[in-house]
């Protein structure tokens, strides 16, 4: 079997930057490149001050400092990365189509394409190309087409090794994952490929939690996974509004039903609505997909799980305005939390978002604390909405570094965020600071309400 010296990832983001310095750190003899087009994000993952990488994940700093330099590169120059390795990892994004046919539903697979060119222009010796990227079923084909139909001759095997690291708990997620997945053909090259990278990973895992399928099962497996994660979220969602109508409280009912093991108690934690580059781009790609081949009912079973997601996200917009009697215009109204979820930077699809524009357009004046995102992505997301003029943006929300001095003089407060530190806050002096009645709302569920309103809030979670 063909041993592994030189990997190269193209796509140094959320997914390929941490994923291979875990490799880079396990594997000492292997040498990683990291490759990507975007210089900044190049450069600031080669910063010698370890706080000032491109993304934030616990542990991931140390691990970084460990193997870079050894044998942990990043770099912009692409081809030259490309022809030394042995096995490539292509981790670029793939964005729901913007334009043209399938917009806003399939996945755009343009940066996919632009990378195989790429491999195949500048390869001279044989390659094992691995999709890290989530990517529609059979995407592997494509590639396997471009590859052999551009290339110089030589021999290119594909592989699908979806990622399923969370982001927040990314570095222990790839050190101790629940399984590694790898796709590949059933010829005795595709064989052969997925043993060498087996044995890539079995450096730090157990070839137990290695399980090899065929290329299509395995990119399949990774959309079906992300949807019925998100399938779970939605449907305790859903409950929660039932919770409220009737009385019944959701965490209650979580706990209820996540005690039957064959139920299982993870992603039941009722909310906003979830976020994240992943969840609603891969359903959105499964319903794409299932419409393409005329399964419609297939389609609409899991189309209204997003659905579900953009009712939870208008209707705790709707229950804010509703509270304060009908109108925030000209309202202060505090946001603690921006990022999709706790221990992370990143901003994409974050229910915050999405709450923030509806009050907007209700002329709220929103103040956004978030401890890990910075200002300009803030304004950055509400751009990238259209809804109104930057200007606007810029005129009605500012971003503060002092959650408890933002409070004052504020309408309401609403926690859109799970971050462990709003809970350490002082809330009798958030109270206090603010005009009253002072309303606070919980997207999260993470404050304990009887002492919320034991305090003086105007209190409201999601699904009590
Ligand atoms: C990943 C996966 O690739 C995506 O399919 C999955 O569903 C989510 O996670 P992620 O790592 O989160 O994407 O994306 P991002 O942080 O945007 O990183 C992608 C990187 O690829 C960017 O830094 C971008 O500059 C780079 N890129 C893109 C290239 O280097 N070349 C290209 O042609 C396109
Ligand atoms: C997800 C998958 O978990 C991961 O396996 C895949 O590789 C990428 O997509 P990620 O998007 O990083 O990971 O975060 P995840 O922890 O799954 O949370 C997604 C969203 O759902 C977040 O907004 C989170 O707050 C929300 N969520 C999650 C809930 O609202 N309730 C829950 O019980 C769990």
């Amino acid at each position: 079997m063909k041993s592994i010296s030189h990997i190269c990832c193209i796509g140094a983001g959320y997914v390929g930057g941490p994923t291979m310095s875990v490799i880079a750190q396990k594997c000492p003899h292997i040498t990683v490149t990291v490759v990507d087009i975007n210089e900044k994000r190049i450069a600031a993952w080669n910063d010698e001050n370890f706080d000032n990488l491109p993304i934030y994940e616990p542990g991931l700093a140390d691990v970084v400092k460990e193997a870079r330099g050894r044998n942990l590169f990043f770099t912009t120059e692409v081809d030259a990365a490309i022809d030394k390795a042995d096995m490539i990892f292509i981790s670029v994004n793939t964005p729901t189509k913007t334009y043209g046919k399938g917009k806003g539903m399939a996945a755009d697979l343009k940066y996919i394409e632009l990378c195989a060119r790429q491999i195949a222009r500048v390869s001279t010796t044989d390659k094992i190309i691995v999709e890290k990227s989530t990517l529609p079923v059979r995407t592997a084909e494509t590639l396997t087409s471009i590859l052999h139909n551009t290339g110089n001759g030589v021999h290119f095997e594909i592989l699908s090794n979806p990622e399923f690291l969370a982001e927040g708990t990314a570095v222990q997620d790839l050190l101790n994952p629940d399984r590694i997945l790898i796709g590949g053909d059933n010829t005795p090259e595709g064989q052969e490929a997925k043993d060498a990278l087996t044995s890539v990973y079995a450096n730090w895992i157990d070839r137990d939690r290695i399980l090899q399928t065929n290329v299509w099962s395995s990119e399949l497996s990774k959309l079906t996974a992300n949807a019925f994660l998100a399938q779970r979220v939605s449907s305790i969602n859903s409950i929660s509004e039932l919770c409220e109508e009737t009385g019944a409280d959701v965490n209650e009912v979580a706990r209820a039903i996540g005690t039957d093991s064959r139920v299982g108690s993870k992603f039941l934690k009722a909310s906003v609505g979830f976020g994240g580059s992943c969840f609603q781009k891969d359903i959105l790609n499964l319903v794409y997909i299932a419409k393409s081949y005329g399964l419609d009912k297939v389609a609409d079973y899991w189309e209204q799980v997003i659905i579900m997601n953009d009712h939870q996200k208008k209707r705790f917009a709707e229950k804010m305005i509703a509270s304060m009697y009908n109108t925030v215009a000209g309202k202060k109204i505090v946001l603690f939390g921006w990022a999709f979820k706790k221990d992370t930077n990143d901003t994409r699809e974050s229910a915050a978002i999405y709450v923030t524009d509806y009050l907007l357009d209700e002329q709220a004046e929103i103040v956004v604390y978030d401890p890990k995102v910075k200002e300009e992505q803030i304004y950055a997301d509400l751009d990238y909405l259209n809804t109104r003029s930057e200007e606007e943006n810029r005129r009605l929300v500012t971003v503060v570094s002092s959650p408890e001095e933002a409070t004052k003089d504020a309408h309401a407060v609403a926690v859109l965020t799970e971050w462990d530190e709003f809970t350490t806050y002082n809330w009798e002096t958030i109270y206090n600071n603010m005009l009253k009645p002072a309303f606070l709302f919980d997207g999260r569920k993470i404050l304990d309400s009887s002492a919320m309103k034991e305090i003086g809030f105007k209190h409201f979670a999601i699904g009590e």
